[in-house]
């Protein structure tokens, strides 16, 4: 499973680099705006610091604004992603950009029906939000699971990331359903790899240690 993060913050991403866990970087709006830093700007740090993609939203609502938009974020990096909504003026622009060989992640994905859609349209990436599905209500580890399933039925190339991840059990149910990707946010990442028994562990072995005998009193 590739693994994403979902933040703009680049200490954040540099350190998490540093543990080799970063496959891409996925930002929207709300992301960006939280960093309170030239969108473009941030967009090109991260990309000449993570080798795979990144995705930059557009903010636009027409067809034709989106694409002369992302035609323009494109250019900014050789792994930038644009992201587009899911809309019938998305879908447009992503048929036109992806015959451009531009790559896009189509977002706020809420049902099979609107992957499918996106697939059919030619997105490479399509990120289905769980946690805003689980927050109607619904399943969203289940709308996961039905998708891939979709995708795979009919042989698509893109691929999902697996978004508004809030809990490890998102992760591990997406990884399980066989999502491509899941992205994280900051706040999840520690809850990764951090458990109590793991820390009671290493406790209770320096604890041990301390009672080996050491060479000098060994001799003595
Ligand atoms: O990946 C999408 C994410 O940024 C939205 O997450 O928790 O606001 O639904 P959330």
């Amino acid at each position: 499973m590739e693994f994403f993060l979902d933040t703009a913050n680049i200490d954040e991403i540099k350190r998490i680099n540093r543990l080799g866990l970063v496959d891409g970087i996925t930002t929207n709006p709300s992301i960006i705006a939280k960093g309170n830093r030239d969108f473009e700007e941030v967009i090109k740090e991260i990309c000449s610091i993570v080798d795979g993609p990144v995705s930059a939203e557009v903010i636009s609502l027409t067809a034709d604004e989106m694409v002369e938009e992302a035609r323009e974020i494109a250019k900014w990096a050789s792994n930038v992603v644009v992201k587009i909504p899911m809309t019938e003026a998305g879908l447009e622009a992503v048929n036109t950009i992806s015959k451009e060989g531009i790559k896009t992640n189509v977002t706020l994905v809420f049902s099979v029906a609107q992957g499918l859609m996106a697939a059919k349209a030619g997105a490479t990436y399509i990120s289905p939000f769980v946690g805003r599905v689980d927050d109607i209500g619904e399943d969203g580890i289940a709308l996961i699971q039905r998708l891939k399933q979709t995708l795979q039925n009919y042989q698509y190339d893109a691929k999902i990331i697996t978004a508004s991840v809030r809990t490890i059990g998102h992760l591990e149910s997406a990884a399980l359903a066989g999502a491509d990707i899941a992205t994280i946010p900051g706040s999840l990442l520690p809850k990764l790899w951090k458990h109590p028994l793991t820390d009671n562990g290493i406790e209770q072995f320096l604890a041990d240690w301390e009672k080996v005998p050491k060479k000098a009193e060994t001799l003595s």
